[in-house]
């Protein structure tokens, strides 16, 4: 076990790997350019991701499939993704508009449709404007990861049916999608998305499910979980809301939505969602390995075929880098503040190179809509005040549902 310089160690169930606190800048610096992953570790998740996912891709294969996959999580291919999106937040708006008051709103419940309707759409098409389908699609994928982590933690029997049936049924809707995109190719070249890429480009039937899957499941619980936990720590802090709203009205007014363009003038809110990120340690860790030669990190020689785990988390938490690291305070993210740290302390989706996260910028997009728009209609007051726990996984979790109320804004 590796103790870095500031003498933290995550800690991780998977026993034979090594655990470097990237709180070490030599750490950073000896490992950024580290692109395999152990496949060992994904190993559990093989039967949602697929045999041929990207996630267990590694070398010259992995790297060829990133640079392709890349441009439709960039910059140019995002400007399309708002205006569906926008739609979707306008919905929950409006159903939360209808809810009485004072009755309890479950969180949960409402970003999961939402982000599924949101992923659905934008990875995929036309086929998950059916409302009906996106229910089955996170119904399903709710029990697929509830079954998965019984299995894995081996607290209780895993029910291996439902399991199954659930399996088949989300496959089963990934793969009408496909067919539906084949039948009803986009007519024009700026309207093509993620799935056209991976049919043109998928030599397999296997592969194209694959990576079809794998990106909802990269997107899926990382997104609602986002905006589960930025609209927790909002509903803790009026005072943090209530400037979320000024921001709104000031670039936006009542009217407007978020679009490509004016996002990045929503420099508050998106300094929310980074210290949401950073306060909910919302994707602790990542992982590599080279399974030709031995690594050396800071003064330690990883014999080859270990993998190191980046525990993306504890840099989050540490208070040498971020005092008080339980309070939450956007201001963090001021760029005078940011500009005293090391480039690398904010890390939420990966350090290393051509392998970190590829789709964050659809969950800055996806929460900037919804956020903006729920903070402009309503200010949302936690239910019983409570105070949530963590609860540690490959995406941590809120340890109980999140309730709030909500109150409309004149
Ligand atoms: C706030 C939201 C998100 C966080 C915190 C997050 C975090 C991460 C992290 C830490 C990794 C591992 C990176 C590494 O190995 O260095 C990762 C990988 C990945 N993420 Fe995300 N992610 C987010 C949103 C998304 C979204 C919206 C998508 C889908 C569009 C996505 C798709 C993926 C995929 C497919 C991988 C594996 C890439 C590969 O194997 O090369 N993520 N993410």
């Amino acid at each position: 076990m590796l103790h870095a310089k500031y003498g933290h160690v995550a800690s991780f169930w998977y026993g034979k790997h090594y655990y470097v606190s990237l709180a070490s800048p030599q750490a950073w610096k000896d490992h950024i350019k580290a692109f395999d992953r152990p496949v060992e570790l994904f190993e559990f998740m093989r039967p949602l991701n697929g045999d041929s996912s990207l996630q267990t891709t590694n070398g010259k294969e992995g790297k060829t499939r990133r640079k392709i996959y890349d441009v439709s999580f960039q910059h140019d291919a995002l400007q399309n993704y708002y205006v569906y999106i926008k739609g979707m937040a306008n919905d929950v708006a409006k159903k939360l508009s209808s809810v009485p008051p004072g009755e309890h709103i479950t969180l949960q419940q409402y970003m999961s449709v939402f982000v599924s309707k949101a992923l659905g759409r934008v990875f995929y098409g036309a086929y998950f404007e059916d409302e009906q389908k996106v229910t089955e699609l996170h119904r399903n994928y709710e029990t697929i990861l509830e079954a998965l982590n019984q299995k894995v933690s081996d607290s209780c029997p895993a029910n291996d049916e439902k399991f199954n049936s659930a399996l088949n049924v989300w496959r089963g809707l990934i793969q009408e999608a496909i067919q539906h995109r084949r039948d009803n190719p986009p007519l024009r070249e700026e309207d093509r998305n993620f799935l056209d890429v991976l049919i043109d480009f998928c030599a397999t039937d296997e592969m194209l499910l694959s990576d079809a899957s794998t990106f909802f499941i990269g997107g899926y619980h990382t997104t609602m979980y986002m905006l589960v936990w930025a609209i927790y720590f909002l509903a803790r802090d009026m005072k943090i809301q209530d400037k979320v709203y000024e921001e709104v009205i000031e670039i936006l007014g009542k009217e407007r939505d978020v679009d490509f363009m004016n996002q990045s003038r929503l420099r508050y809110l998106k300094r929310v969602m980074d210290e949401t990120i950073r306060c909910s340690v919302l994707a602790p860790m990542a992982a590599r390995v080279n399974y030709e030669e031995d690594m050396k990190v800071v003064d330690y020689i990883i014999p080859k075929g270990s993998g190191v785990i980046h525990a993306l988390g504890v840099v989050l938490m540490d208070e040498t880098i971020w005092p008080e690291p339980e309070r939450f305070d956007p201001d963090r993210f001021l760029p005078e503040k940011v500009a005293e740290r090391h480039k690398l302390a904010f890390s939420p989706f990966g350090f290393a190179g051509k392998r970190i996260c590829p789709g964050y910028r659809v969950s800055y997009a996806a929460g900037a809509q919804l956020l903006s728009t729920l903070c402009r209609k309503f200010k949302f007051h936690l239910v019983g005040g409570h105070s949530i726990q963590r609860k540690y996984g490959f995406v941590t979790l809120p340890s109980e549902e999140v309730r709030i109320m909500i109150e409309k804004r004149e």
